[in-house]
């Protein structure tokens, strides 16, 4: 490459007058879909990405990640927003860059295999709505997850690009499963597939710049197809990669605004079009438009997320990544569950049990969803697991992976988790070899039968398919027919900024005297108190002093004044910090009815979540270790068994309701 960097830069206008290259760099900007997922939870809204659209489509991007992902749940669960909307909305200021989504095949936008009339259907109308480019993986790397999208992508005219997800067992590329050989086979059966360019998915900022040379090159050799790199930052090597990746000939790389950029996030664009320029892969992309962009993107809209920012540590990279092959998204999810658990002391715990539940479950790459699998398992694996018995929380989507509902595994799992996974599993209890989809029923016209009166068109029917309990949510919230909750409303920047003012003033100490006392210790039976005085929000925990944990299945807490909040009499000055939101999950419970009407043992909540389903009912009779209700937590369903036999009573939630960690859920008795 240095030879061509010959050309002299000094007396020209190197942003406008500078050579077009041999042979530029293609770049796809990932700052609206990967950009705000890896960085801000996925919540960024359609109305803050409007400002830079119209400049965004002049930068000469190959293409904008605008869709897919976590987007699709995001928006319709926290952000009130209807997903097909915003391709839509975006098309109208984005008319030249086409657009690009991450399609998870046949898992669409969702954490499971859904059914082949609904993955068709999903294609179509990504596909009308204007979606361009379909970037598509499985998981597992197993393509018969394609068989249905692909026909559909091309059927629609659109562009297929396939992936293949980067994972690894050894430090560095090589070892048995996931060496070179095996990645020139993937990229083979993608060419055989059609595809129309090739991505290597390393979601974890993996691939060390030296491998993506001898794969970038290998893939050259191999397959005609475009090779596309999407290499995430979190591990700090992926500038490098990027790099290496341009040398040995990579087409297409994938980058963020600088805003967006680093982190778990990917590297930045600017940087890269400066060293790239003059050279025979220049770019060609105008840096000071592209400052101009970040300066709207820095003072308008980011001072709205940067809550949502993770910035508890120093480093902006996690060696852990190098350590654990943990996907930044899933790093954070889990430190997230453990902290809603109470648990976070248990992390190195979590590191320790991660490969070997990965191990057990046939070395599969971590990725949406798999990633989530593993993570949720290893959890409750940490929590609730012990000497004499592992496995003992098995999670409804590790019994669908050890049926074969995902597909293939790199190698098999574990016979004996498999064998315990799978004992009493409602599909059967011997695994299948098939494509997963083949034993799946069709299943849209049944939505599309449930939520008749609520559904306006496919779109909405669709979502309600993939999402059916907060999909029928939003639904109602679209059509007026429940009220829009102030927590999934947007706010403005004159409120970002009070907020932003409110936690520094706390920070240094003036927004409310410190107790002067020492500090005990927080007790188990601390229990969280919404606080309202006038305008202001406070969460008080409220702790008996000396009181031994005691189940108070149905203390009903009255409304949240203050006075009813702090019902301990010799309760220490509690240390009231202001919080932007009152987390929902938090919430004091409703008020139930007298006590004295439900004896018996209470279930309780293990986790912080949402109830999918109650499979009894009110009266029924169950037997110890029977499923009583599902319950979801990090997206993952949970069926919680009886903890003795008896008569379900004192149900007092419903499908959809989120409960806190330690909520009684019922009453055994
Ligand atoms: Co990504």
């Amino acid at each position: 490459m240095s030879d061509h960097n010959a050309v002299n830069m000094t007396d020209m206008n190197y942003d406008k007058d500078r050579p077009k290259a041999a042979n530029p760099v293609k770049i796809e900007d990932l700052s609206l879909r990967d950009g705000h997922q890896s960085l801000f939870a996925t919540r960024g809204r359609t109305e803050d990405m409007i400002p830079v659209a119209e400049m965004m489509d002049e930068v000469g991007f190959w293409a904008i990640e605008t869709w897919g992902g976590a987007t699709f749940d995001t928006m319709h669960r926290f952000l009130n927003e209807d997903p097909w909307e915003r391709i839509r909305t975006l098309k109208r200021y984005i008319k030249k860059t086409p657009f690009s989504m991450l399609l998870r095949a046949q898992n669409l936008v969702g954490y499971r295999n859904y059914a082949d009339d609904l993955a068709k259907a999903f294609v179509e109308r990504a596909a009308a709505n204007g979606m361009d480019v379909f970037r598509t993986f499985d998981a597992l790397n197993d393509y018969r997850n394609f068989e249905t999208v692909v026909p559909a992508i091309k059927a629609a005219g659109m562009h297929f690009q396939g992936c293949i997800c980067y994972t690894m067992t050894e430090p560095r590329m090589g070892g048995d499963v996931y060496n070179i050989d095996y990645f020139i086979k993937k990229a083979k059966d993608l060419e055989a597939m059609g595809a129309d360019t090739i991505c290597i998915k390393d979601m974890a900022g993996l691939l060390a710049p030296y491998d993506a040379y001898a794969i970038v090159k290998a893939l050259k050799e191999n397959v005609k197809a475009p090779i596309h790199l999407h290499s995430h930052f979190t591990s700090g090597m992926s500038s490098m990669t990027h790099l290496k990746a341009i040398e040995a000939g990579v087409d297409i790389i994938d980058t963020c605004m600088s805003p967006y950029a680093y982190r778990t996030s990917h590297p930045a664009i600017e940087p890269l079009v400066m060293t790239l320029l003059g050279t025979d892969r220049d770019t060609g992309f105008d840096i000071h438009h592209l400052a101009e962009i970040n300066e709207i993107f820095e003072k308008q809209i980011l001072p709205k997320y940067r809550h949502l920012l993770n910035d508890t540590k120093m480093s902006i990279i996690d060696i852990n990544v190098l350590l654990h092959q943990t996907p930044g998204g899933m790093l954070s999810n889990l430190v997230n569950q453990l902290r809603e658990m109470d648990a976070l002391d248990k992390i190195d715990e979590v590191y320790a049990e991660l490969p070997r539940v990965r191990k057990d479950l046939g070395q599969i790459p971590l990725v949406t969803p798999t990633s989530q699998i593993v993570g949720i398992q290893t959890v409750n694996n940490v929590l609730f697991d012990d000497d004499k018995e592992r496995y003992k929380m098995i999670t409804g989507q590790v019994k669908d992976l050890c049926y074969g509902l995902y597909g293939k595994t790199a190698v098999p799992i574990d016979a004996e988790v498999q064998k315990k996974a799978l004992k009493g599993y409602k599909r059967g209890e011997e695994p299948i070899t098939c494509r997963p989809a083949e034993v799946l029923e069709p299943e849209l016209a049944k939505a599309q039968e449930e939520i008749k009166g609520l559904a306006v068109d496919l779109d909405d029917e669709i979502l309600y398919a993939i999402y059916p309990v907060t999909g029928k949510r939003f639904l109602k919230w679209k059509y007026g027919k429940e009220d829009v909750p102030e927590e999934v409303k947007p706010k403005s920047l004159e409120q970002a900024k009070a907020e932003l003012e409110l936690i520094a003033k706390a920070r240094a100490g003036e927004l409310i005297e410190k107790p002067s006392k020492d500090t005990p210790a927080k007790g188990e039976a601390a229990r969280k108190f919404n606080v309202f005085v006038d305008d202001e929000y406070y969460e008080v925990e409220v702790d008996e002093p000396g009181g031994a944990p005691m189940v108070t299945y149905a203390a009903p807490a009255a409304t949240a004044t203050p006075q009813a909040a702090a019902p301990a009499p010799a309760a220490p000055a509690p240390a009231a910090a202001p919080a932007a939101k009152p987390a929902p999950a938090a919430a004091p419970a409703e008020p139930v009815p007298a006590p004295a009407a439900v004896e018996g043992t209470p279930m309780l909540a293990p986790m912080p979540g949402m109830i999918v389903s109650y499979d009894k009912k009110e009266g029924d009779s169950v037997s110890e270790g029977e499923t009583v209700l599902i319950l979801e937590a990090m997206k993952m369903e949970n069926a919680l068994a009886a903890p003795c036999a008896g008569v379900v009573k004192g149900i007092k939630y419903e499908s959809g309701d989120s409960v806190g960690k330690g909520d009684v859920l019922c009453v055994i008795g």
